[in-house]
């Protein structure tokens, strides 16, 4: 992976890194592309500090890395269908994305990731966790790699989106939509990489292909126990101008909610993926 011109500070051993000296806002070389996209692949999430970014140019460092998925259930920025909004305000209570989960795993060509850029922290709190499937993947026995190496896993939409909490109502809609599901396997080989990541989630992955639901808790409750250990995560303490950039594909994330009375603003911008082997 070309990573070597990059300047990386990794936020932790097993995920997420930062990387120093890049403006996104600027016409980036494709060479700097690549290395970020080897840069991410190695490390599952990336970190830009202090940007200044208009929509637009959010929109134009996105795209350098894929086509731009318009999202079907999010509200968007005001003539920005390309930004969805991940809000909450100062009474709300509910947050977007507060459990682990692994964004568009529902689809049949889950996304590659998002770049989510924060306009407006809260002073403490509203942290993001992320947590390393190729991590989670390394350490599961032989006999247990061996098991889930045949095996595969759905993973629906409906039951997230297909209603829509009160408490979420004007951000999350069209219930409507929520028709996906999508038969992965349970261990992919990262298409970039080459490394192998667990890939159930435990907020759209409902059971394993040909089991039944009681059948399949057990098993994913234990991954899910085990992928989620502290040593295979890294928390990311946001501020205004803060981008991230991660990828669905070997991570989870989860927006801790622990901000009750203080706005928080983020835009997220999710990029096409393609089929999970
Ligand atoms: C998300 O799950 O996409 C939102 C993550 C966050 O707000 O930190």
């Amino acid at each position: 992976m070309r990573s070597n011109h990059l300047e990386v500070r990794p936020l932790a051993s097993a995920v997420g890194a930062e990387i120093g000296g890049v403006d996104l806002s600027a016409d980036l070389p494709d060479g700097l592309i690549a290395d970020l996209k080897g840069a991410l692949a190695r490390h599952g999430v990336i970190v830009f500090r202090d940007q200044i970014l208009s929509e637009d140019q959010h929109i134009a460092a996105a795209r350098r890395f894929g086509d731009i998925n318009i999202n079907r259930f999010f509200a968007t920025a005001d003539g920005h269908p390309e930004i969805a909004l991940v809000v909450k305000e100062p009474e709300q209570t509910v947050n977007i994305g507060g459990g682990w989960h692994t964004d568009h795993s529902y689809d049949a060509e889950p996304a590659l990731g998002s770049m989510l850029f924060a306009r407006e922290v809260p002073p403490i709190g509203g942290d993001t966790m992320f947590a390393s499937m190729y991590a989670a993947y390394d350490a599961l026995s032989d006999g247990l790699k061996e098991t889930l190496s045949g095996m595969r896993a759905v993973h629906s939409s409906r039951h997230v989106f297909g209603t829509v909490r009160e408490g979420l109502k004007g951000r999350i809609g069209n219930a409507e939509l929520a028709t996906q599901d999508a038969v992965h396997p349970v261990t992919i080989v990262h298409p970039e990489s080459g490394l192998k990541a667990l890939y159930v989630n435990p907020g759209f992955t409902v059971r394993f292909d040909g089991w039944t639901v009681e059948e399949s808790a057990p098993l994913l409750g234990y991954l899910y126990r085990h992928a989620a250990r502290p040593e295979f995560t890294c928390r990311l303490q946001w501020r205004n101008g803060s981008l991230a950039f991660w990828d669905n594909r070997s991570t989870w994330h989860y927006a801790l909610n622990d901000y009750q009375g203080e706005r928080r603003l983020m835009h997220r911008i999710t990029i096409e993926g393609g089929p999970l082997h």
